[in-house]
């Protein structure tokens, strides 16, 4: 097991490295040092870096690659370089991109900038990131045109998509609510732009069914975010507050540990939040109405069949490979190894992301909360196809778990997957 924390060590080091350039001390003409410092913190909020930043490259400088099924976008350089960069927007510019979704030039913006979130940050909150952006050294570092097929490389197109997917507004409080409540949904439905991902009208091209904080499949990088409303799913109806915090925080709760693309989004961002903005975050997401969610349709024929001969070889994978961590009877050995009994995230209708751990590992993020988190090992190489399919049936229906079983060719579909 410290061979697995030694190996995260690293690559969080690494990681470190490409996102803590120095910050640039010259504060913007005006801004005071107060200002800048509370931008810094609602960049971090936004997850402005993780996007507008090449890992190993400089802060702000853009050409992140962001693979899309209409082809592969290049974030802008949004330093504060007059000419490669946004130096010669005004706040008044910025905040109207924030605020519109569209660019200083009039042109309407790709929605894998999450302005349909940003529109509601408050035009105080917008001036005080632009102050801090401005503050940042520049960098000069020309913008990559996208590589986007035809009829997607016509942003005039966008003209559509909005009247059905945008709605433009700063956010306004619910004055039935409390003010934490309000704080979080803020954060939430604003900054954090967690809609990007949960929903299935994910702003990468995912399908147009579902509505806010449903869940869906994220398109190309083929990881599942789940339901955040949906009990069986990720619904945290039923988590407690201090289980919603420590996840969201830390990376890692009593309930389940973070993974993934949301492992990132705990690194790069939530991690830097204050206890008390995260925690008006999860009072938010735990009040968010359930709605049925995943209808749980009864298993088909076929599907019985399959747990039926899968099982038995499941549980002795599980019990030689797995029950080391998890324990024997899934109950793993919170918050160090997350456990697999009573956990939504291995039984929800899609079984993309259990299948996805077991083949490749994975580790918790680095936190302040968390700094040496324990990892999983891969199973891609010592395990079949079969073994997989096998194993991943058998934690989805053992102790009491209600998920469904997982056939051989979905394994054998996911072995290919980018890692992220
Ligand atoms: C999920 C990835 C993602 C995140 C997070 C993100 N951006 Fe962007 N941003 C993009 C992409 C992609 C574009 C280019 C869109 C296009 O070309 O239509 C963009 C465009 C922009 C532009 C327009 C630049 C120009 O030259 O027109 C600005 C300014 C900007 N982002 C600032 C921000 C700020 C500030 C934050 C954080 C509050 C942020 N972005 C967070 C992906 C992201
Ligand atoms: C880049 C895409 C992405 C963004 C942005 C994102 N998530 Fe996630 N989230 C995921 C994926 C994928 C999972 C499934 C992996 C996991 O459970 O860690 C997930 C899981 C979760 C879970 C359930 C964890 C569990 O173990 O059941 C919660 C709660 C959550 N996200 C909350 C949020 C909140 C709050 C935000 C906004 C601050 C957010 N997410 C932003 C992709 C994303
Ligand atoms: C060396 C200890 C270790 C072993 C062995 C191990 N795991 Fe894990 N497992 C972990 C840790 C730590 C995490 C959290 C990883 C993360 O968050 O990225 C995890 C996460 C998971 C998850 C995601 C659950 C969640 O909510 O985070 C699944 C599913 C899983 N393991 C299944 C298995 C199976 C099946 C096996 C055996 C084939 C196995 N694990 C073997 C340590 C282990």
């Amino acid at each position: 097991m410290l061979r697995f924390r030694h190996f995260r060590a690293l690559t969080v080091a690494v990681f470190i490295a490409a996102c803590a350039a120095p910050i640039g001390q010259a504060a913007a003409q005006g801004a005071d040092a107060a200002t800048v410092k509370r931008g810094e913190y609602l960049a971090r909020a936004g997850d402005c870096i993780a996007c507008h930043t090449l890992p190993a490259g400089k802060t702000f400088g853009g050409g992140r690659p962001m693979d899309t099924p209409f082809g592969t976008l290049y974030t802008p350089n949004i330093s504060s370089d007059k000419e490669t960069g946004i130096g010669k927007w005004t706040a008044e510019e910025f905040f109207a991109m924030m605020h519109t979704g569209k660019s200083r030039d009039g042109s309407l913006l790709y929605p894998a900038m999450p302005y349909t979130s940003y529109t509601k940050v408050t035009r105080a909150d917008s001036d005080a990131i632009y102050a801090f952006l401005m503050s940042t050294p520049a960098v000069h570092q020309p913008n990559r045109p996208h590589e986007l097929r035809f009829p997607f490389n016509r942003r005039e197109l966008l003209l559509g998509w909005r009247s059905l997917f945008f709605r433009e507004g700063v956010y306004e409080p619910d004055a039935s609510q409390s003010a934490e409540w309000n704080r979080g949904a803020y954060l939430v439905e604003g900054l954090g732009h967690c809609s990007m991902c949960h929903t299935a009208i994910n702003a990468l091209g995912g399908n147009v069914k579902s509505k806010a904080f449903e869940g869906g499949l994220i398109p190309i990088q083929n990881w599942y975010a789940p339901s955040l409303t949906s009990n069986k799913e990720a619904g945290l109806g039923d988590w407690s507050l201090d289980d919603i915090v420590g996840l969201l925080h830390a990376g890692v709760s009593n309930r389940g540990a973070v993974y993934g693309p949301m492992a990132e989004v705990v690194y790069d961002s939530l991690q830097y939040l204050t206890e008390e903005d995260v925690r008006a975050m999860a009072v938010y997401l735990k009040a968010l109405p359930a709605r049925s969610g995943d209808k749980s349709a009864p298993p088909s024929q076929a599907a019985v069949e399959e747990k039926t001969s899968l099982s038995p070889l499941g549980k002795k994978i599980y019990d030689a490979q797995c029950a080391e961590c998890h324990a024997a009877q899934g109950q793993g050995k919170p918050p160090d190894f997350p456990p697999l009994a009573n956990n939504q995230s291995i039984v929800m209708s899609s079984a993309v992301n259990p299948i996805r751990m077991v083949l490749n590992g994975g580790y918790p993020p680095g936190t302040f909360k968390n700094p040496k988190p324990y990892g999983m090992p891969p199973f891609a190489q010592s395990l079949s196809d079969v073994e997989v399919a096998a194993v991943v049936t058998y934690i989805r229906t053992a102790w009491g778990n209600r998920g469904t079983p997982v056939s051989v060719k979905e394994v054998n579909e996911l072995r290919s997957a980018p890692l992220y």
